[in-house]
């Protein structure tokens, strides 16, 4: 997808980080933005920036683990602008510091609902809508380098098995979208200088409603020292629909611990040649 101009996206989780980047790099190309997020403060105050740039910029209140407030996003993206072209399904929140094991059914229930969840409603609703023109179109999945391995010392395993789950939807979407003219993209950053460590603080009352998770906040300090911009993530992921890109990677210091994951799926092949029967097993 090239020319931007008078098109219309919806970014979730718009309000603030990553979302808001793409939402800026996408309006700076001259898109009609929906910013969609749960928090309607910070949301009005980025569709004023947004706003600012040149571009038409529309607000909506919305929870994405909630089918129905997605499709209402929907909606009001087609009454505000008559058609949608580029969906990015954004919105994400953290899970790190705690054990697999010692995550709550509470937390497991909201970082599913948000990270995976989230990225299904936002395929159900707004992938009929791109298809529905025909002038073609473009999804990105907001993934994470998590989406490739799980990175060690961070306890960060529920927040990568949602990632992961982000990648396999990315795979079969742009598997069953070939041909149609809508391209997918899945975001894999590494560390973005975001609010991300305090997404405790917004938790939505139906999955327990907002607490506080030291052990995240305590991850703030290091991290955010060699963040990236997101205004930079989001420079790179309008770059990528316009190249219809998939795998969007924005860092590049965690590529020996991905590539060595590989070998190890490749060793474990090897693994099967040399100890299983020598029958057709393809
Ligand atoms: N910051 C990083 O280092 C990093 C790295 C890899 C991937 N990511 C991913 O990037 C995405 C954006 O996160 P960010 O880093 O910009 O953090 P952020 O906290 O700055 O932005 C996330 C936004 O999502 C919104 N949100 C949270 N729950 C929501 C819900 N239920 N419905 C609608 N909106 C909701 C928040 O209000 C917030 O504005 C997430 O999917 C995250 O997992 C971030």
């Amino acid at each position: 997808m090239r020319d931007f101009k008078g098109k219309t996206a919806i970014v979730t989780g718009a309000a603030s980080g990553i979302g808001l980047g793409i939402a800026k790099a996408l309006a700076n190309a001259g898109a009609n933005i929906v910013l969609a997020d749960l928090r309607p403060e910070p949301l009005e105050i980025a569709r004023q920036a947004i706003e600012t740039i040149g571009v038409r910029a529309v607000g909506v209140t919305i929870d994405v683990s909630d089918p129905d407030s997605v499709a209402a996003a929907g909606k009001a993206a087609l009454d505000a602008f008559g058609a949608l072209h580029i969906a990015v399904n954004n919105a994400g929140v953290a899970m790190h510091g705690t054990p697999v094991e010692k995550v709550t059914l509470e937390e497991w229930e909201w970082v599913i609902g948000v990270n995976v969840k989230g990225v299904i409603n936002g395929i159900r609703t707004f992938v009929p809508m791109i298809r529905s023109h025909g002038q073609g179109g473009h999804v990105v999945n907001t993934g994470s380098v998590s989406s490739l391995f799980v990175r060690e010392g961070r306890n960060q395993g529920a927040y990568a098995m949602t990632k992961y789950a982000v990648l396999a939807l990315s795979e079969a979407l742009e598997q069953e979208l070939a041909g149609s003219g809508i391209g997918v993209s899945i975001l894999c950053p590494g560390g973005v200088n975001t609010s991300i460590f305090d997404s405790a603080a917004t938790r939505p009352d139906r999955f327990g409603g907002s607490y506080r998770r030291p052990e995240q906040e305590a991850m703030k300090s290091g991290f955010l020292t060699t963040a990236l911009d997101p205004v930079i993530v989001g420079r790179r992921v309008l770059r990528a629909i316009q190249d219809n890109e998939f795998y969007v990677l924005t860092h590049t210091g965690e590529r020996d611990a991905i590539t060595s994951r590989f070998d190890r799926i490749r060793a474990a092949f090897d693994r099967a040649d040399e100890v299983m029967p020598t029958i057709d097993r393809s």
